[in-house]
């Protein structure tokens, strides 16, 4: 794109500003800058005005779960087909560390965090040896990894998981792919500069790992591996197990597009997004979309109806989600801490949220199958989320469990 081409494109949207430093630009800066003006959708930025605002919902109807006490009555059904699966080589898992961790605060990719506490234990290494758990389990049938980063943070990414020899796990089943950007904005839907020479931009949240595994060509390899149920999990929660045969068999077997990992909630209004219908397809009721009439629901036994939070853990038929492939998810306006160049071009790091980023979310691909399967786990064994700091979902909560769970740190 030429620069009055890249003008009249930013003029359109009311974002002038981009070019401010371009006459101080070298010439590579210079075209760099007009690609990414070519390539950004500044459409989106609309969606600001929605930051704050709910969707527009359906009618929702409780979801029942697999619950912990039938899983364990069928463990050993549900174990043989998984180990099956995997050992027939249908199965991959995807780890999605695409993500900013801006909650965390650390610059470095969350995986590499160390939560260790006599040695390091770095949070991707955690991850694998829970893989290997299940790699064990099979019999040594070694999963394909897929890890999707960002361009953000992928060389770091790459660099460290090198470094340390995959922690053990075979270089030759990991493949790494890059989630595509969307652009970052203030308040009022103009974008920020991270540099005189670029716009600010952040991942496009965690629903981009299908379609950025398409955009990569890696369908091909899933094919030709014969690759069949993907499981997707997230890079913070330290305890969960991967593509475990049990919750492999129990998908397999239920014969769904999908498994969600799911935990039992502590209290009718915790905060955690809660598996059921909508509509009569699967979905997840955020806890601040959830009534009172919904909180005070009781299923067949007389259990709380809408009881079971999703934990990033799902197990993905891949032919279904071929199918949905196309379809355009929703955009979510997230609130976050956007480092920007001020009128000095001085660097910013806030303190706090200075704006909106774009997302889509693995909840509304889930919306888009026909069919979910909840399965429940037990939250001290799976459940160890690192968000922050410290307090809820942090390091040291995340600590304690492994403790609980035996795993020295
Ligand atoms: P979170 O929603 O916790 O976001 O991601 P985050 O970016 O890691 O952290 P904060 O909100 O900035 O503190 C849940 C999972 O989804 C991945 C994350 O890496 C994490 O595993 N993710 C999120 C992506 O892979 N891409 C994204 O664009 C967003």
């Amino acid at each position: 794109m030429d620069f009055i081409k890249a003008q009249e494109k930013l003029k359109a949207f009311g974002q002038e500003h981009v070019l401010k430093y371009y006459d101080e630009l070298s010439d590579a800066e210079k075209e760099a800058l007009l690609t990414q003006i070519e390539e950004t959708d500044f459409t989106i930025l609309e969606n600001c005005k929605n930051l704050g605002k709910g969707q527009a919902r359906g009618k929702f109807e409780p979801l029942a779960a697999l619950q912990v006490s039938e899983i364990e009555k069928r463990k050993d059904e549900f174990t043989k087909i998984g180990v099956e699966t995997i050992k027939a080589g249908k199965v991959a898992a995807v780890l999605l560390a695409g993500g900013m961790g801006t909650r965390l605060g650390s610059d470095d990719p969350k995986g590499m965090y160390n939560i260790g506490l006599t040695k390091p234990v770095y949070i991707f290494q955690r991850l694998i040896e829970n893989l290997m758990d299940t790699v064990n389990q099979a019999e040594g049938s070694y999963i394909h990894l897929f890890i999707m980063t960002s361009e953000k943070n992928n060389d770091a990414t790459v660099a460290f998981l090198k470094e340390h020899k995959f922690f053990g796990y075979p270089e030759d089943k990991v493949t790494f792919f890059k989630q595509d950007m969307a652009p970052a904005s203030d308040y009022d839907g103009k974008v920020y500069m991270e540099g005189k020479g670029r716009i600010s931009t952040s991942p496009n949240g965690n629903a981009g790992w299908y379609s950025s595994m398409l955009k990569a060509g890696l369908r091909d390899t899933l094919l030709k591996e014969g690759i069949e149920w993907i499981d997707i999990f997230a890079v913070d929660n330290v305890l969960q197990r991967i593509a475990d045969p049990c919750f492999v068999g129990a998908t397999v077997e239920a014969g769904v597009s999908c498994g969600a990992k799911v935990v039992r909630k502590n209290a009718p209004d915790e905060k955690v997004g809660v598996m059921c219908l909508e509509d009569g397809r699967p979905s997840i009721v955020e806890y601040y979309e959830l009534s009172q009439e919904m909180m005070d629901a009781k299923d067949a036994n007389g259990d709380p109806a809408y009881n079971y939070g999703v934990i990033l853990n799902y197990m993905f038929n891949e032919k279904a989600l071929y199918e949905i492939a196309k379809k355009t998810l929703p955009l979510h306006v997230v609130e976050k801490k956007i480092p920007y160049i001020d009128e000095n071009a001085n660097l910013v790091k806030p303190e706090s949220p200075n704006g909106c980023k774009f997302e889509q979310l693995v909840l509304d691909m889930i919306h888009e199958l026909d069919t979910c399967l909840p399965y429940e786990v037990v939250r001290e064994h799976e459940f160890a989320p690192i968000k922050n700091k410290e307090g809820v979902d942090s390091v040291e909560s995340a600590r304690e469990l492994c403790k609980k769970n035996g795993i020295e740190l």
